[in-house]
């Protein structure tokens, strides 16, 4: 059984930060932005919650979807940047939408959350024979996590949310989940509780002092040399269960980290770059939210069609990464 993409929906915070107005506090430019990650510019919510972006989000999907909310049977909400620890943005969500028969609940793969969320979603549609629909969001709020005083980390963040509204279908699908926990130190964002003595105890370097507390810190270099195995690895472990090749493939949408990433992806993939749905150049890493809403640029400006096969690949934190082939 395979999945249908009824309808997608997507949320931007109105405030656009430019690669020169990171020029007023760290030291960087607009040139070594661009050229070294592929990002112009990106969103920043500001104190917008990320249970409304992701609610705004969520609406836009149901109303493309055309459906009931009250027929949604699972809403899970792919985030890291949720505004509390409990309840989950899910169930607000799920309150604001008026889903009132679903399960909610939030799920943390990082930036590979969308495809950890669309895989769960399905799972459910798979074996709960009642479930009519899952709405699947993505929503972050990266910019109240980030280190504005590192400059090699907070160029590269934005917020946004998007979201789909997904159901049972016979079109082709396949998947591939992994995780490779001996990274997690290159990229993670200490919360509260753990006290950095204990991180260490348990093997992790501490690179913040108190005042870094919940500020996302990477070992840039390494996660970018995971990020060039991981996704085309990704693509092709899920692409070998059902017998699909690059050739069949019309859209790669991958995790939107650093345009050179993909490239690289791309080119050891032996795919063009033409094949490859980027836009960071305008929202720069948005973390879970990067694959979904660049989906939803897709479709809005008539590049991704119906019946076209597409691969979502993702990696992120974890270190954890992902991909799903289907037909759109
Ligand atoms: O969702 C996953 C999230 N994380 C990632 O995807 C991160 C993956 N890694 C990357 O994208 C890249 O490693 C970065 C964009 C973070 C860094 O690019 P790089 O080409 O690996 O640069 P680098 O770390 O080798 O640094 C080169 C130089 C250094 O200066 P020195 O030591 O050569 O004098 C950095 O201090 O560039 C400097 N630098 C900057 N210069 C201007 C680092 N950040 C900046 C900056 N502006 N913003």
């Amino acid at each position: 059984m395979g999945i249908n993409i009824l309808g997608m929906g997507r949320y931007l915070p109105e405030q656009t930060i430019t690669n020169a107005d990171f020029e007023k506090f760290v030291e960087t430019d607009d040139e070594w932005i661009r050229t070294r990650t592929g990002i112009s510019e990106r969103r920043m919510a500001g104190w917008e919650p990320s249970w409304y972006m992701g609610s705004e989000a969520a609406k836009q999907a149901v109303e493309r979807a055309g459906i009931n909310p009250e027929e949604i049977g699972v809403v899970i909400c792919c985030t890291i940047t949720s505004d509390f620890l409990t309840p989950s943005m899910a169930s607000i969500i799920q309150h604001n939408i008026g889903a009132k028969n679903a399960m909610a609940f939030d799920l943390n793969a990082a930036c590979t959350g969308f495809v950890y969320g669309v895989d769960t979603a399905k799972r459910f549609l798979d074996t709960d024979e009642n479930m009519k629909y899952a709405l699947v969001v993505s929503t972050e709020a990266l910019s109240r996590f980030v280190d504005f005083e590192d400059r090699g980390s907070c160029i590269l963040f934005g917020d946004g949310s998007a979201a789909a509204v997904i159901e049972k279908s016979d079109k082709i699908y396949s998947s591939y989940l992994a995780s490779d926990g001996s990274g997690a130190e290159f990229l993670m964002a200490r919360s509260l509780n753990v006290a950095p003595e204990i991180a260490v105890d348990n093997g992790y370097e501490d690179p913040f002092s108190w005042t870094k507390m919940h500020k996302l810190m990477q070992n840039g270099k390494e996660v970018y040399k995971f990020a060039t195995s991981a996704l085309p690895k990704a693509f092709e472990k899920a692409a070998e269960k059902i017998g699909v090749t690059k050739d069949d493939i019309s859209w790669f949408i991958p995790h939107q980290a650093n345009v050179r990433i993909i490239e690289t992806a791309a080119k050891k993939l032996g795919v063009s770059m033409d094949k490859f749905i980027v836009t960071l150049d305008k929202f720069g890493n948005t973390s879970s939210a990067s694959i979904p809403m660049a989906m939803v640029d897709a479709i809005e400006n008539g590049t991704l069609k119906r019946g076209q096969k597409i691969a979502l690949i993702g990696f992120g934190a974890g270190l954890t990464y992902g991909g799903i082939v289907l037909e759109y």
